[in-house]
C-alpha cells in the first residue's frame, strides 16, 4: 500500500428513505469502524443530482440522511460527518480523474447501465461520470479502506484502476490502493417483493422496504407481507439455495441477531415462515426503533444537524486540499 495509516471513507446519496438494505449493508458498519479508525462519511448531494432533483426535497433529504447516520449511531466527535458539495475539493479532483478513466472503463459500469436503462441518450453526463466523482471522493483523502455493500463493489474496482492509472501516467506512488469493505451477513439486503432484486430507495413500492423512520406497527406489516415460500426452514443456508425470499429474510435476522446464516437456521429448522416472520418482525423493531425516534427527535432539530455538518466539512476541507494541492503540482498545474 502507498500509505502507512488507514483512513476509512463512505459515502450515502441523500435520495429519499434510508432503508433496510443501507443500514444492514453500510451504515453499521460505519459505525463499528469509527471505533478503530479515521473515519470520514459523507451525504454525497453532488452524486443526488446525476438526476434531477427538485431543490428543497434535496435540501430535506441531506438533513434526513445526516441526521439517520447521526442516529444510528454515527458520532460527530469520532467521525468527520458532512456533504459532499460544501467540500469543492471533491468535485475539483473529480475533472483531473475524468482525464485519467478510459470511456471503455465507464461502459462497462452495471450501476449506469441499470439506471439509464434503454433511455441512454437522455440520461444526464453526470450519471455517466459518477463513478469519477465517486474515486475522487476516496482519493481526495487518500482513504485506504470503503465500507460499502456489494452493489458498490464495481465502482471501487475502477476506484483502483484510476489511482493505479494516475500513479503510472505522472511516475509518482500517490494514491494508495483502496480496499472495500464488504462486512457482514446482509451485504445485499433483497426487496421484500422479489428476491431478484435489491432492496432500493427508488423501488415504487413501500413494500419492497422497510425504511429506517417506520414504525413498529408499519414494520410489522411489511414484514408480514413480505414475500416467502410454503417450505419450512432448512437446517443449514446451503439447503436456501433457490430459495432468494427466503434466504434474503434469513440474512436480515442473521445481520440484525449477530449470528450467521447457519446459525438462525439451525434455531428455526422446521419451523414455517409465518413463525419466523413474527420473530423477525420483533427483532427488526427491537433495533429500528430507537434509530427512528432519534431520528424524529434530530429532525426537530436541523440547527444542528447543520452544525454538525458545517463543521465537518470544515474538517473534511482540511485534510482535502493539501492533497489536491500536491496533485495539481503532479499534473503540472501552476500554484496561484
Ligand atoms: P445508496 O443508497 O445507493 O447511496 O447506498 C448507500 C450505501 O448502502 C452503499 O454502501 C450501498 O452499497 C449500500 N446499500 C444500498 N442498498 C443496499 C442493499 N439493498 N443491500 C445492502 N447494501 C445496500
Ligand atoms: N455510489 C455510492 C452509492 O450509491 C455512494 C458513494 C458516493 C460512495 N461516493 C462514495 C460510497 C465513495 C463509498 C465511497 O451507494
Amino acid at each position: 500500500m502507498a500509505t502507512g495509516q488507514t483512513r476509512v471513507f463512505s459515502g450515502v446519496q441523500p435520495t429519499g428513505n434510508l432503508h433496510l438494505g443501507n443500514y444492514l449493508g453500510a451504515i453499521r458498519n460505519w459505525v463499528d469502524l469509527q471505533y478503530r479508525y479515521e473515519c470520514l462519511y459523507c451525504v454525497v448531494d453532488l452524486h443526488a443530482i446525476t438526476i434531477f432533483q427538485e431543490p428543497k426535497a434535496l435540501r430535506d433529504s441531506t438533513r434526513e440522511v445526516a441526521a439517520g447516520l447521526i442516529a444510528a449511531g454515527i458520532d460527530p466527535r469520532r467521525s468527520i460527518l458532512f456533504n459532499q458539495s460544501q467540500v469543492p475539493a471533491h468535485a475539483e479532483l473529480a475533472w483531473v480523474i475524468n482525464c485519467i478513466t478510459r470511456l471503455g472503463w465507464l461502459n462497462r459500469m452495471t450501476q449506469f447501465k441499470d439506471k439509464a436503462g434503454k433511455n441512454r441518450e437522455a440520461v444526464s453526463s453526470g450519471l455517466y461520470v459518477y463513478p469519477n466523482l465517486m474515486a475522487a471522493d476516496i482519493l481526495v483523502y487518500k482513504a485506504t479502506h470503503v465500507p460499502v455493500g456489494e452493489d458498490q463493489k464495481q465502482h471501487l474496482e475502477l476506484t483502483r484502476d484510476v489511482a493505479q492509472k494516475f500513479n503510472n501516467d505522472y511516475g509518482v506512488n500517490f494514491f494508495p490502493e483502496v480496499e472495500p469493505l464488504i462486512l457482514g451477513e446482509a451485504t445485499r439486503v433483497m426487496s421484500l417483493r422479489d428476491g431478484a432484486k435489491k432492496m432500493s430507495k427508488s423501488d415504487p413500492s413501500d413494500y419492497s422496504r422497510i425504511t429506517m423512520t417506520d414504525d413498529a406497527d408499519t414494520i410489522a406489516l411489511k414484514i408480514r407481507k413480505a414475500k416467502t415460500d410454503p417450505e419450512p426452514i432448512p437446517e443449514t443456508a446451503a439447503s436456501l439455495s433457490g430459495r432468494p425470499e427466503a434466504a434474503n429474510l434469513i440474512g436480515i435476522y442473521g445481520a440484525l441477531s449477530g449470528q450467521s446464516r447457519d446459525q438462525v437456521c439451525a434455531a428455526f429448522a422446521g419451523k414455517g415462515f409465518a413463525e419466523f416472520k413474527n420473530a423477525l418482525a420483533d427483532l427488526c423493531v427491537e433495533k429500528l426503533a430507537p434509530i427512528a425516534e432519534e431520528m424524529r427527535r434530530l429532525r426537530q432539530d436541523p440547527a444542528y444537524v447543520d452544525s454538525v455538518l458545517r463543521e465537518g466539512a470544515a474538517k473534511a476541507r482540511a485534510l482535502a486540499e493539501p492533497i489536491l494541492r500536491e496533485v495539481h503540482d503532479i499534473v503540472g498545474f501552476l500554484r496561484p
